[in-house]
């Protein structure tokens, strides 16, 4: 069975909305979500701290109990950043200012040299990396030459596609990538913008080992509390 990794990104950005408050606390639904079944906690820390802050970092690296996994963007800032907190999995993922969430994969065949730089760097310091691209055979090619330990496939075209075919399309593009990153033998995880519909199409494609998962999550926990948000969507990914 794949597992989940629950993004607590959003809790922070509620908490950041205001500014001058302290909850709701991304650490205390980092615990939650764990209570809940959830096999590691995700956070992305970005450059300009739009919503998980330095201290979130700090303080979840000593109190998860699964693994907690940094996204971050290839800058030296957050590589030093890794070297000395140490999360369990480091997933690069890129990043601009003006965006709302991260929107599209890294593109190796541009930044491939210096993103080979940081993975090593990562690596060499025991932190596994996963490569957040695109479905794309030329891109989990080159991951594999970088010497990624995983990719995480961008799901974002898929869930955002209107019609059905557009749809199909887009998972079939996501599964033959993630059966030629399985093949290369890296880990396979799949992520962005999934949530308690889109995940019911990963249905047999058991190369994927893990799903992060944010935004879903976080928006149904405001109804109906951290614990039953993960919960059921455990419940959906132990059907696939
Ligand atoms: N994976 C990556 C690399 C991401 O950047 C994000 C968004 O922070 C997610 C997964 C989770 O996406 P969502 O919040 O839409 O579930």
């Amino acid at each position: 069975m794949a597992g989940l990794a629950v993004n607590v990104d959003h809790v922070a950005t509620l908490r950041q909305a205001r500014g001058n408050v302290s909850y709701p606390d991304p650490v205390a639904a980092a615990v939650l979500a764990e209570l809940a079944g959830a096999d590691g906690i995700v956070i992305h820390l970005r450059e300009d701290r739009r919503h998980i802050q330095d201290r979130d970092l700090k303080i979840l690296r000593s109190t998860v109990q699964t693994k907690l996994i940094l996204e971050m963007a290839s800058t030296s800032e957050m590589t030093r950043m890794a070297l000395s907190i140490k999360p369990d999995a480091v997933t690069l993922v890129p990043e601009k200012r003006s965006e709302l969430t991260t929107e599209g994969g890294l593109n190796l065949m541009i930044h491939g040299s210096s993103i080979a730089e940081t993975v090593a760097k990562l690596q060499d310091a025991d932190i596994p990396v996963s490569i957040f691209i695109d479905p794309d055979p030329e891109q989990i090619k080159l991951a594999h030459k970088i010497h990624a330990s995983m990719v995480e496939i961008h799901t974002g075209e898929f869930c955002d596609a209107k019609t059905g075919k557009k749809r199909e399309k887009a998972f079939s593009k996501i599964e033959d990538a993630a059966k030629l990153a399985y093949r290369l033998k890296m880990g396979v995880n799949a992520g962005h913008g999934l949530c308690y519909q889109t995940i019911t199409y990963f249905r047999g494609l058991d190369e994927i080992s893990e799903f992060s998962i944010g935004h879903s999550i976080v928006s149904r926990a405001v109804l109906v509390g951290m614990e039953r948000a993960v919960r059921e969507m455990i419940a959906l990914i132990k059907e696939l």
